[in-house]
């Protein structure tokens, strides 16, 4: 199986690049720790969308009693949305049955590439367990697969060292159980993930998005995405919108 890893966005590749594949996107700070938290909490189904402006015309257009607005700008909740980024934000009793436009700065701004793609998923650490079944069994049940994408978000187009550590993760423990054809960057965060992990979540929360979000009052967000399997489901990108994975 041929493992290739996207370590920033903005990279420019035929679509078709994609076909045959699974491609897993990771923004471990915060948006796929959020979009975790609002799937497991119930929400009917999450639009992401790359800009606030599109995101609020999208919302404009929904019924009143079904929609809520999410996610970022610069960090911060935009004036008008509903919820920010903080997975806290998305609990039982605010998300459950709703349908929620988002947008993030760079988490979904990922979500344009790998439409190709037949399985689409969107995994962190707080859905580590259940993302690796998702691929394992993914890849068992369906032949045509010939290759597993890790899309790391990174951070306004620079390199996210969390990003990668979990891409890194998940493909140390799937050479593990498959044989495996590693590209440069999957090796590297591979072989990154192998020298951090004893002391993996401790190292993150020195990494640049950690302080970023500490200065700005986000240690308890931080607390929550660094989590093995606190959200045990899979958000699967289906159409234009992320619903739970049924496998
Ligand atoms: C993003 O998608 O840009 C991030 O999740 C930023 C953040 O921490 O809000």
């Amino acid at each position: 199986m041929k493992i290739n890893t996207f370590l920033m966005p903005n990279f420019e590749i035929e679509e078709d690049f994609f076909n045959n594949s699974i491609c897993v996107y990771i923004d471990v700070l915060r948006a796929s720790t959020t979009i975790c938290s609002a799937i497991q909490n119930g929400a009917k189904e999450i639009i992401p969308v790359a800009d606030v402006e599109q995101a609020m015309r999208i919302y404009s257009g929904l019924d009143r009693e079904i929609r809520l607005i999410g996610g970022e700008k610069n960090m911060e909740k935009p004036a008008n949305f509903d919820l920010g980024n903080s997975p806290n934000d998305y609990a039982k009793d605010v998300v459950e049955g709703k349908t929620i436009i988002f947008s993030t700065t760079n988490g979904t701004n990922l979500f344009q590439y790998g439409h190709s793609s037949q399985h689409r998923i969107i995994s962190a650490f707080v859905n580590f367990g259940s993302s690796l079944s998702y691929i394992k069994s993914t890849i068992e049940n369906h032949h045509n697969i010939d290759s597993i994408n890790f899309l790391c978000a990174g951070n306004n187009t620079l390199f996210s060292y969390e990003d990668t550590l979990c891409a890194g993760n998940y493909i140390s423990d799937l050479a593990k159980s498959i044989e495996t054809e590693l590209s440069d960057a999957s090796h590297a965060a591979k072989v990154l993930y192998e020298f951090h992990k004893i002391e993996l979540f401790n190292f993150i929360r020195l990494c640049d998005h950690s302080n970023r979000m500490t200065k700005m009052g986000l240690k308890s967000d931080i607390d929550l995405c660094l989590q093995y399997d606190a959200f045990p489901i899979v958000p699967v990108i289906e159409g234009i919108s992320i619903k739970k994975s049924r496998i």
